[in-house]
C-alpha cells in the first residue's frame, strides 16, 4: 500500500505534487532545496522505501551500491535518465522510472523560442534596449534570418523531435531528420530521412538537437562535424549539453561559420563554458525546457503514478529497469 511506504523527495518539487505525495506516502522533504549528492544522498536514503529524485541528483554506480537495502525504487522527475547508472540499479534489483511524454510540448515550444531568438538576434536586440544603446530604428539594424523555406534538420525524431517538426512546419520550414530508426511515412509527414548524422548536418540550415545523450551522441557536434554544416547555420539544443563540444562550437560562433545558437542545456551545468557569456550570437537559457507549471506538475504526477503502481505490486508504466 502506498500509504505505508516511506519516500524521500530529494528537491523542492511543485506544490501540487508535494501535496499529493504527502497525502499518499510517508514523505521526507528537502525543505531548503539543497543539492544532495554522494554520501549525503546515501545518508538521506536511510529507512526509505523509494526515492523521488531530479536530474540534478547523480545516482552513480557508487551511490547506488551504497544505498540501504530498503530502497527499492528510484522515480526520477525527468525524461532524461543519464544521471542514474541503470546497470548498477539493475544489479541491485532497484526499479528505475522516468517521466516521458508529459514535457514534450513545453520542450518543443522552447526549441522554437531558441530557434527564433537565435535567428532574429534576440540577445543583441535585448541588450541594445536594456543597456540604453538603442538610438532608433534604422533600415539595416539587427538583420536576422527568416526560417521560412529553410531546412530544419532534427537530430533525434522521438516525441520531442516530432513536436518540434510540427511547430516548425507552421513557420514554413522543410523538415529533414536523422533517427536510429526511420519513422513510418505517416509519422514522417513528408520529412526527409538521412541515414547518418553527417548526412543530416550537410543539409542543416538549422539544426535542432533532440536526441538522448548516449556514448554515441556525446560530443557529436565537434570540429569535424561542424565543418559539414552549410555556412551560417543555426544550432539549437534542448537535449543535453554534452552532445556538443563547446570549444569547437565557440570557435565556429566566433568566426561566424555558425551564425548563431540557442542553447538551453550545457555540459557541466550550471557551469556553462565561459566562452558563451560574451558571444552576442549565443542565446542561452538555464535548462528551462520543461519549466511550465503544466509540464512540471504533470512530470510530478507521472512520477507518483509510477511509485503508486510499484507499491501496489504492479509494473510502473515508465519502468526503465
Ligand atoms: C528532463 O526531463 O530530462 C529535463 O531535461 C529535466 O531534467
Amino acid at each position: 500500500m502506498p500509504g505505508l511506504a516511506k519516500i524521500l523527495l530529494t528537491r523542492r518539487f511543485p506544490e501540487a505534487v508535494v501535496a499529493r505525495a504527502l497525502r499518499d506516502y510517508q514523505v521526507t522533504l528537502n525543505a531548503d532545496d539543497s543539492l544532495w549528492q554522494g554520501d549525503e544522498l546515501v545518508h538521506r536514503a536511510r529507512r526509505m522505501d523509494g526515492i523521488f529524485l531530479s536530474s540534478s541528483n547523480k545516482f552513480t554506480a557508487d551511490v547506488i551500491e551504497s544505498l540501504p537495502e530498503c530502497v527499492r525504487i528510484l522515480a526520477t522527475f525527468s525524461v532524461g535518465h543519464e544521471h542514474i547508472d541503470l546497470d548498477a540499479a539493475r544489479h541491485r534489483g532497484i526499479v528505475v522510472t522516468n517521466t516521458p511524454d508529459v514535457l514534450t510540448g513545453s520542450t518543443a515550444d522552447l526549441a522554437m523560442l531558441l530557434l527564433l531568438a537565435a535567428a532574429r538576434r534576440a540577445r543583441e536586440a535585448l541588450e541594445m534596449v536594456c543597456d540604453g544603446n538603442w538610438s532608433g530604428w534604422t533600415p539595416t539594424q539587427l538583420l536576422g534570418i527568416q526560417p521560412a523555406g529553410r531546412r530544419l534538420a532534427i537530430l533525434g525524431m522521438g516525441r520531442i523531435g516530432q513536436a518540434v517538426a510540427h511547430r516548425a512546419r507552421a513557420f514554413g520550414m522543410k523538415i529533414h531528420y536523422h533517427n536510429r530508426v526511420r519513422l513510418h511515412s505517416e509519422q514522417e509527414k513528408g520529412a526527409v530521412y538521412h541515414g547518418s548524422p553527417e548526412e543530416l548536418f550537410q543539409r542543416a540550415d538549422f539544426l535542432s538537437i533532440n536526441c538522448a545523450l548516449t556514448p554515441q551522441t556525446a560530443k557529436l557536434i565537434n570540429r569535424r562535424t561542424l565543418s559539414l554544416f552549410p555556412d551560417e547555420a543555426i544550432i539549437v539544443n534542448t537535449a543535453r549539453g554534452a552532445i556538443i563540444d563547446d570549444e569547437a562550437l565557440i570557435t565556429a560562433l566566433r568566426s561566424g561559420r555558425i551564425a548563431a545558437v540557442g542553447l538551453d542545456v550545457f555540459d557541466g551545468e550550471p557551469n556553462l563554458h565561459a566562452g558563451y557569456r560574451g558571444l552576442p550570437n549565443a542565446f542561452v537559457t538555464p535548462h528551462i525546457g520543461s519549466a511550465t507549471v503544466q509540464a512540471r506538475n504533470a512530470m510530478g504526477f507521472r512520477a507518483l503514478d509510477n511509485l503508486d503502481a510499484f507499491f501496489c505490486g504492479k509494473s510502473p508504466v515508465d519502468k526503465l529497469t
